[in-house]
């Protein structure tokens, strides 16, 4: 992916003044930076939710900004958010279920015309929610509500929503925030497998940083809405311009 020269303002403050970075096919790529620094609205800008005033976003040789969120999709790009956005009332497997990636209208089509052809549908994509729940070890809890789901096992169906479109780049918000330290590695753990034995590319904003030292590489730095440099995390790590952002002084 591609990213080049997004700027977006609110109200007239700029949240993303230059962002550009390339995320190479295949790794776990951190986007990393301070509160404000732009990272969910450079997610928003990339996945469709929210337009940019000018710059480009492309995957795998196609333009995609400008589209809307479920073309982008289509696309292969899936995005999860940082508050996660439930339906309190729906089962896990329900929750999988209605993130399958084929669109209502033509789902009812298909029931009225070839019913057939609707239930093969329905089988595989339940076969799909199973197997997502599975790898995500989600398995053993896909018939309890959402809302009864402990804080790590509710990110991880997040990410399971995310998986149900069949993806190729998946774009997570904070995936570890608010969970504790063992939960996250085994968050981490099960992102790590999805980009070694199924080649799913991550971009992940992150503040964690045991999570992004474990599991990612590169990482890019964002600060006032620019990207600040990239690199391996030990390289961020020990520059000043990094430690400066993070401090909060103002060259
Ligand atoms: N929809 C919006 N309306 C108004 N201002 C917004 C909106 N979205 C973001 N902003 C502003 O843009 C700036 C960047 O916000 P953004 O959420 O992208 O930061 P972030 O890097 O994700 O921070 P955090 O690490 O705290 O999640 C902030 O000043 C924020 O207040
Ligand atoms: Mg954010």
């Amino acid at each position: 992916m591609r990213v080049f020269n997004l700027r977006r303002s609110f109200y007239g403050v700029r949240a993303l003044s230059d962002a550009r970075f390339d995320v190479e096919q295949g790794t776990i790529t951190a986007l990393i930076g301070p509160n404000g620094a732009g990272k969910t609205t450079a997610f928003n800008c990339i996945s469709g939710v929210i337009p940019p005033e000018s710059g480009s976003v492309h995957f795998a040789g196609t333009e995609i900004t400008g589209l809307t969120p479920d073309q982008i999709n289509a696309c292969g790009v899936v995005r999860t958010f940082q508050i996660a956005r439930g339906f309190p009332t729906l089962t896990v497997l329900e929750t999988l279920l209605l993130h399958g990636d084929d669109q209502p209208g033509e789902r009812m089509l298909t029931a009225l015309f070839s019913p057939g052809q609707a239930r093969q549908r329905e089988a595989e994509l339940l076969d799909r929610a199973h197997a997502v729940a599975k790898r995500l070890k989600l398995d053993h809890v896909v018939v309890n509500l959402t809302d009864a789901l402990s804080g790590g096992q509710k990110k991880l169906l997040e990410i399971g929503r995310a998986l149900m479109a069949q993806p190729r780049m998946i774009l997570l918000d904070e995936p570890v925030a608010g969970v504790n330290p063992t939960l996250g590695g085994e968050i981490a753990e099960r992102i790590q497998q999805l980009n070694e034995e199924d080649g799913l590319t991550f971009l992940i904003v992150e503040h964690d940083m045991d999570v992004v030292a474990q599991i990612c590489d590169p990482v890019i730095v964002m600060a006032e809405g620019r990207t600040l440099m990239q690199g391996s995390f030990d390289d961020i790590a020990s520059d000043a311009r990094v430690q400066d952002a993070y401090l909060g002084k103002r060259g």
